[in-house]
């Protein structure tokens, strides 16, 4: 059976546009599959990668961020290689996106505090344990106190992981797009430079 070809199968501008709106409701709904992406960094010898919440977008800046503890691996690694990847895919879609570009770690200024402000209650655990995530432990554990695992903890008792909490964001360079199609592949990338933007077809 033959599939209609959607609208920006062969329009780059129409490709863009659609990317963006794809980041948009991966940002508002957190069913869609564009709200956790794959980010990666390495430096060296090592390279990995992590599932991450999607907290911002921003295309005239051409930039998106997500939450994370500053007490993490990953911040040592970007401390070495700022330039770091967010992967997506959207299997209804069709479509991956592969965004390259460099991070700011985000801690303690405006960005955070107003991040910070948004989280609520229930996402601040993340930042109430004591230790580092990915430290050793003597046997299982969450990590925290079991008053904090079973929320008996005020808003004002949370803003202590205020200290541990900051805003990852990426600067895009480029957004590399694949849509996989049984109809006919399609792949492009988008390139950022200052205020130009290069579009290309790729052969996928
Ligand atoms: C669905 C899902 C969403 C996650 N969201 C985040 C997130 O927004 N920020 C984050 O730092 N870790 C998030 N994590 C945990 C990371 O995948 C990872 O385990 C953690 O950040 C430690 O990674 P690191 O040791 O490489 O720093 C999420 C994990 C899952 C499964």
């Amino acid at each position: 059976m033959k599939e209609n070809k959607p609208d920006f199968y062969n329009n780059l501008d129409k490709v863009y546009i659609r990317i963006w709106e794809l980041l948009k409701i991966g940002l508002l709904d957190r069913d869609a599959p564009f709200h956790i992406p794959v980010f990666i960094c390495d430096h060296d010898s090592y390279a990995d990668g992590r599932m991450v919440v999607l907290r911002g977008i921003n295309k005239k800046d051409k930039n998106l961020w997500f939450h994370s503890d500053i007490r993490s691996n990953k911040i040592k690694t970007l401390k070495t290689n700022p330039v770091a990847s967010l992967l997506f895919y959207d299997k209804k879609e069709k479509v991956q996106l592969r965004i390259i570009g460099k991070t700011k770690i985000n801690y303690q200024n405006n960005i955070t505090k107003k991040s910070w402000n948004k989280t609520v209650h229930m996402s601040r655990q993340c930042y109430l344990g004591g230790r580092a995530p990915g430290s050793k432990a003597l046997s299982h554990t969450s990590g925290l106190t079991e008053e904090i695992e079973n929320y008996e903890y005020s808003i004002e008792e949370s803003e202590i992981g205020y200290k541990n909490f900051c805003v990852i964001e990426t600067f895009i360079n480029s957004i590399e797009w694949l849509y996989l199609a049984a109809k006919g592949h399609r792949r492009a990338l988008f390139e950022f430079k200052g205020s130009s933007t290069k579009k290309k077809w790729l052969v996928p």
